[in-house]
């Protein structure tokens, strides 16, 4: 019996620039298809604001049941002042919250590397970004952003109360750290876990049951406490003291954007989102730049697609186990910075501006 190597992609691309980038992303798919002999097969579906156009709602049960039987969900952007006014549950953001929760999805990983050429992108000093390699694991479907109770509602006076609840157990604070102390025995080691234990109780137990986990399990890996408020300036005296940052959802949310500026703009930041193994073995995954819609810029061909291409990346290396491929990729993004090939977030004196579609293009010409 002849065994079909073909894996399903599953592309969303979503809000304001989210198309643009992944339109990219969909021709290194197809050069990766005809060049290298897989059979990637693709499909493109609505997803967030772009959904909510055509059927009132963020993510359709039909789009969802695809991205459970696909092997890899790539998406774009959710999101746009467009849709800013609607009820809270029918926003486009919800579809994003729907997959990563039901998908189970709650490990983020978010690695924010300064590439040599765009050292002088970063608006701090070269010598303080330089040679940065971190990763930050963020928790993703627990926490503040689905805690039970939430809501707006009415007391007295006429004045209203907004509620969201911050919880986490000791089964969703061990699961996370263990992606982290695993992630950190294949780097340099060291983890650092944020926390606000010094005003919340849940960041006590935090702080307690990744210590737990480290003296149990991983004796040999090196684990710093740190304040989520101390890190985030950290990042900024010293980032590079950190190798992988460990935090809950809504720290790891803030963290990560500010981790993205050291590297010189949002644009390069790809993002694995990874649930666990099911019983047959398969991963559920979503891969996404970490940039959002940017809706200021949406529709000009002028986004950085680079942070949605080495999301790509990504998928290859954790979810389709094709790491010389994801390597070929990073190599051609490399190499088109080393040609001075830039989009507009990151140009600078001397070096060539191009555009969305131009960028794709020239990694693919260093693909061939
Ligand atoms: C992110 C984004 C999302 C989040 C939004 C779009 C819901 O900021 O992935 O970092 O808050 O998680
Ligand atoms: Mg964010």
């Amino acid at each position: 019996m002849a065994i079909s190597n073909t894996r399903k992609l599953l592309l969303l691309p979503g809000d304001g620039i989210g198309p643009e980038v992944v339109r990219e992303v969909k021709k290194i798919i197809e050069w990766l298809n005809k060049n290298k002999s897989l059979d990637f097969k693709i499909e493109e579906e609505l997803i967030g604001g772009a959904s909510i156009d055509a059927h009132k709602i963020p993510i359709t049960d039909e789009v969802f049941y695809k991205s459970l039987e696909c092997d890899a969900v790539i998406l774009g952007a959710c999101g746009g002042p467009k849709w800013d006014k609607l009820e809270f549950s029918k926003k486009p953001e919800r579809a994003l919250l729907k997959l990563r929760k039901e998908l189970k999805l709650f490990a983020n990983l978010r690695p924010a590397i300064c590439f040599e050429q765009l050292v002088d992108s970063s608006t701090l000093k070269p010598e303080i970004v330089s040679g940065l390699d971190i990763m930050i694991v963020r928790e993703l479907t627990g926490g503040i952003y689905f805690g039970e109770p939430r809501g707006i509602e009415p007391i007295k006076n006429n004045e209203r109360k907004g509620i969201n609840t911050h919880t986490y157990t000791t089964a969703e604070i061990k699961r996370i750290a263990k992606v982290a102390f695993d992630l950190a025995k294949k780097r340099k080691n060291k983890v650092t876990s944020c926390e606000k234990s010094n005003v919340m109780e849940a960041g006590v137990l935090w702080r307690e049951e990744v210590q737990d986990l480290k003296d149990k399990e991983f004796k040999n890996v090196e684990l710093e406490h740190m304040l989520a408020d101390n890190c985030a300036m950290q990042l900024l005296r010293n980032p590079k003291q950190f190798d992988v940052i460990l935090a809950d959802n809504l720290f790891g949310d803030m963290l990560s954007d500010e981790a993205a500026m050291l590297t010189g703009s949002l644009g390069l930041l790809p993002s694995a989102s990874l649930g666990s193994k099911d019983k047959n073995g398969k991963l559920r995954s979503l891969y996404e730049p970490v940039h959002g819609s940017a809706p200021d810029i949406a529709g000009k061909n002028i986004a950085n697609p680079i942070a949605t291409i080495l999301s790509l990346s990504m998928a290859l290396r954790y979810s389709l186990d094709l790491d010389k491929e994801a390597d070929l990729l990073d190599q051609a993004v490399q190499k088109v910075l080393n040609d001075g090939l830039r989009t507009k977030d990151i140009v600078s004196k001397g070096k060539k501006e191009v555009t969305t579609s131009q960028m794709g293009d020239a990694i693919i010409s260093k693909l061939n």
